[in-house]
């Protein structure tokens, strides 16, 4: 891994929780518990490198089909992520900010979470995007709807909508996070799919695809997972 050529945003599908805890008979939250562990590792890794975007997909629109129990576990983590590494997000000038629609989310979680995005609001290192109760769908629909609002009335003409005024309206884009595309989209755990990840802004990433379960995956296996990025040869529907 070349420390020269970091990717500016990176994107991780952090999936294999439930099969690392089932390999060890345990139950899945442990498994998520696990997760977590691993998450603070990468984001405290990433900010080390200067990444300037780290975005993880925590909480899909399609995951309300788990168990209330798991759902609600999951919804605990997060409550506990956010006030016991405040602390190291600080220190580490990182800050947080959220993908998706927190509406749906309980109210202890919402307003932890809301605390953390606040005080981390002043932090100029890392931005840390945790996407909860995230859709790719849903988030161009999300999009398209606000446009639709802004022909009715009279602000665009239809017709005149571009590329560009979509990426602004999405979660991603500069009315929201800002943190734009990522180059380098991983996922853990052997799946080789986007599960509604991004799909919009993954036009031109780059995939890393890797075997290890989520709490396994360790700072070393982002790094090469980073080489790996480099490694490929990007042109964007041109040529060399
Ligand atoms: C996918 O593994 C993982 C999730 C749906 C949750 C991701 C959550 C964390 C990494 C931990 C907590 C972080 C926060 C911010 C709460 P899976 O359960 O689908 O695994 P499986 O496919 O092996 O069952």
């Amino acid at each position: 891994m070349d420390k020269d050529r970091i990717p500016a945003h990176i994107a991780i599908i952090m999936d294999g929780n439930g099969r690392w805890a089932k390999q060890r008979g345990l139950p899945r939250l442990a498994g998520h518990n696990a997760g977590m562990k691993a998450m603070i590792e990468i984001v405290r890794r990433a900010s080390d490198l200067g990444v300037k975007h780290l975005t993880v997909y925590a909480f899909s629109t399609e995951n309300w089909k788990r168990s209330a129990q798991e759902i609600s576990g999951l919804f605990r983590l997060l409550i506990r992520y956010v006030r016991t590494e405040l602390k190291e997000l600080m220190r580490n000038n990182v800050r947080l900010m959220i993908l998706g629609d927190l509406s749906a989310l309980p109210d202890d979680a919402v307003a932890a979470v809301n605390r953390a995005v606040s005080d981390t609001a002043g932090n100029t290192g890392m931005q840390f995007n945790i996407a909860l109760n995230y859709g790719g769908r849903d988030e161009i629909v999300r999009a398209v709807n606000l446009l639709a609002g802004e022909v009715r009335d009279g602000r665009i003409e239809p017709g005149q909508i571009t590329d560009e005024m979509i990426s602004e309206r999405l979660y991603t884009g500069a009315r929201e996070t800002g943190c734009g595309d990522p180059e380098l989209i991983i996922r853990t755990s052997g799946e080789q799919r986007l599960s509604n990840f991004l799909l919009w802004q993954c036009a031109y990433s780059e995939f890393v695809f890797t075997d290890v379960y989520w709490p396994d995956f360790t700072p070393e296996e982002f790094e090469k997972a980073i080489g790996e990025f480099q490694s490929r040869d990007r042109r964007y529907g041109g040529r060399k």
